[in-house]
């Protein structure tokens, strides 16, 4: 499913540093170190008509992940709230958005790894956009595996969020050659991790089973899953699941904020049979939409 460019996003207000920026000139330096080294972390939000969803989980992780790259400087919450803020209210935003959320380590004295060359402190970008979730929760995706292993903490410790994407966009590279619509990805075990951008869960015998998260990132709409499950009593753990258990399964399905909760209708060819995995798909997603107004930030809240 390739994303298009949506007309409304064309003439949006961009915050970056300091203050906001049309999109045109929106705008980090070249010695910034994203730019140098994929040096950044980052979030996905949503935007429900409630407010921004689960920010403070998204706040925690984003901190998290600075502290985890020893970024000198971390953004107070507050500071990072009022740019959300104003970024939607500059663009009249309040509803069917995403945000992506940036924290790049800053610009540097002069080109180099070295995060001592980082003098100015951080970067924050919100970029918020128009955006309605990226997959089709109806019809839902067909996935392949691919030869592209997501990191164990042995490499890069798939916990921390950071930009460095560029084993996973092989992987949505080698899904795109294939013509499927999303890349998965196995850990270093050649168990599953998880797509190219989401988590994976499976369903079988009632039950529902999701990757440990060695070697995937700890999603946030997996950990809501997961509470979902617990408040509905199914069933819900931790397992390593090969590629077969997923085949044979009663239904697979991924999750993150860019889609939510998006039935796997095919892995590698074989077709997923729900026939008694999708009532329990059903309940989850229901759970899943009534916890959304719950957890919602207004986003009047997050003005300094
Ligand atoms: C590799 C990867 N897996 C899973 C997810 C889903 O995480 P979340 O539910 O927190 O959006 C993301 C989201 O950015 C991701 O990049």
């Amino acid at each position: 499913m390739l994303q298009q460019f949506d007309p409304r996003n064309q003439d949006i207000q961009i915050w970056v540093g300091t203050g906001l920026f049309p999109r045109n000139e929106a705008k980090v330096s070249v010695f910034d170190s994203s730019v140098q080294g994929g040096d950044a972390v980052w979030e996905g939000l949503r935007v429900y008509e409630n407010g921004v969803f689960a920010l403070d989980h998204h706040l925690q992780r984003l901190e998290n992940s600075a502290k985890a790259l020893a970024f000198h400087e971390i953004p107070k919450r507050e500071f990072i709230e009022n740019a959300i803020y104003h970024t939607l209210v500059a663009n009249g935003m309040d509803k069917d958005v995403h945000i992506r959320l940036t924290l790049t380590r800053g610009e540097k004295i002069t080109s180099g790894m070295d995060p001592r060359l980082n003098q100015f402190g951080p970067c924050l970008i919100v970029l918020a956009e128009w955006k309605p979730p990226v997959y089709d929760n109806q019809s839902g995706i067909r996935v392949i595996s691919t030869s592209v292993l997501r990191n164990s903490p042995r490499h890069l410790d798939s916990k921390i969020h950071h930009n460095n994407l560029l084993n996973n966009i092989l992987a949505k590279i080698q899904a795109n050659i294939a013509g499927f619509d999303a890349g998965l990805m196995l850990d270093t075990e050649g168990f599953v991790a998880e797509l190219n951008g989401t988590n994976l869960f499976m369903i079988r015998n009632g039950s529902v089973f999701t990757p440990f998260p060695h070697a995937c990132l700890p999603g946030i709409t997996r950990k809501l899953t997961m509470e979902c499950c617990s408040r509905l009593g199914i069933p819900c753990h931790e397992k390593n699941i090969s590629l077969t258990e997923l085949y044979t399964s009663e239904g697979v399905f991924a999750t993150g904020t860019m889609g939510e909760l998006t039935p796997v209708v095919n892995v590698d060819g074989r077709s997923i049979d729900f026939e008694n995995g999708s009532e329990i798909l059903d309940q989850i997603q229901n759970e899943f939409r009534r916890l959304i107004p719950e957890l919602c930030k207004p986003i009047h809240e997050l003005k300094a």
